[in-house]
C-alpha cells in the first residue's frame, strides 16, 4: 500500500532523513521506534507531504505521491495525528470532530454517533471546549477527528506523550480494534516500548534519520530486550 524508497528530507540546509526505505502492506500496523531527535516527526511530515522530500519517492497504492500536497494525500485516504495533537482549543469537542468530516461531507449525527462508538469516553465531553479537555482526552479527540475522514492509512506521532497509563491502554485497545475490524493501515512513531509493542505487528528502529533494521517479532513481547535495540528504556 505504502512504498517509500530512498527518502531524504532537510530543514533548510540541514539534512535530517538520510535515505529511508520501507514498504507497508494494506491493513498492516508498523511501529517506528526512536529516541528524541532521530527524525520520527520529520519522517511522518514527509509521508504526509507537509515537508518536501529532497530525494526519493513515496507511492501510495501505486500512485507516485512524492510531490502531492497534504490535502491531496488526505483525499487519497491518508490521515495524520501530529505530535502534540493540535486540536482546535476554542472549538467544542463536537466541532473538532465535525472539522474532521469536512473532507467526506458527512458531518451528520449518524456518522458522528457511529464514530463515537469507538470513543465512549468522548461522548459526555462533546460540548466542552477542546482546550479544556485533559491531555488524554485531547489525544482521543485528535484520533477520532482523524478517523472521521474515514482514512485507510493513519499516521500517528507519539500518541502516548504526556498521557496517563490508563488512557494509553485505552488508545492501544482502540487502535488494535480499528486495525483488526477496518483493516486500517497504521504507521506509529513512538518512544513508549509497551505501547508500540501492543499496537504494531512490526517494529522498525530509526536512528539519526535512517532505519536501522527491524526488531524480530519474538522480541516484541520482552521490553528489556526491545530496549536494547534503541537504548530507549521501558
Ligand atoms: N523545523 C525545524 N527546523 C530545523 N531543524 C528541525 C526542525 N524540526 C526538527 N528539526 C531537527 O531535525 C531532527 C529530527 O527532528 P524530529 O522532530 O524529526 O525528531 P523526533 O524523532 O520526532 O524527536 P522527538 O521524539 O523529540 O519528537 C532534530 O535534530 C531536530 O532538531
Ligand atoms: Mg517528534
Amino acid at each position: 500500500m505504502l512504498s517509500v524508497v530512498n527518502l531524504h528530507a532537510s530543514y533548510g540546509l540541514i539534512p535530517v532523513l538520510h535515505g529511508i526505505s520501507l514498504s507497508i502492506a494494506q491493513g498492516e500496523s508498523v511501529g517506528i521506534l526512536g529516541h528524541n531527535g532521530m527524525g520520527k516527526t520529520t519522517l511522518l511530515r514527509s509521508l504526509m507531504g507537509s515537508l518536501r522530500a529532497s530525494q526519493g519517492t513515496v507511492h501510495l497504492n501505486g500512485t507516485d505521491i512524492t510531490r502531492y500536497a497534504p490535502h491531496a494525500r488526505a483525499k487519497l485516504g491518508m490521515a495524520y495525528v501530529p505530535q502534540g495533537r493540535e486540536i482546535f482549543p476554542t472549538l467544542s469537542a463536537m466541532d473538532n470532530l465535525r472539522m474532521g468530516m469536512v473532507k467526506t461531507g458527512q458531518a451528520d449525527v449518524q456518522s458522528i454517533d457511529a464514530l463515537l462508538e469507538d470513543f465512549p469516553r468522548l461522548k459526555p465531553l462533546l460540548d466542552r471546549m477542546g482546550g479544556s479537555l485533559s491531555g488524554g482526552e485531547q489525544q482521543l479527540l485528535a484520533l477520532a477527528r482523524a478517523l472521521a475522514g474515514k482514512p485507510t492509512l493513519l499516521l500517528l506521532d507519539e500518541p502516548t506523550e504526556g498521557i496517563q497509563p490508563s488512557i494509553i491502554e485505552e488508545i492501544a485497545e482502540t487502535l488494535a480494534s480499528l486495525r483488526d475490524r477496518m483493516k486500517l493501515t497504521i504507521v506509529l512513531v513512538e518512544q513508549n516500548l509497551e505501547f508500540i509493542a501492543s499496537v504494531s505487528q512490526r517494529v522498525l528502529v530509526i536512528k539519526r534519520g535512517q532505519l536501522g533494521g527491524e526488531i524480530p517479532r519474538e522480541h516484541l513481547s520482552d521490553l528489556s530486550v526491545m530496549s536494547q535495540y534503541t537504548g530507549v528504556h521501558s
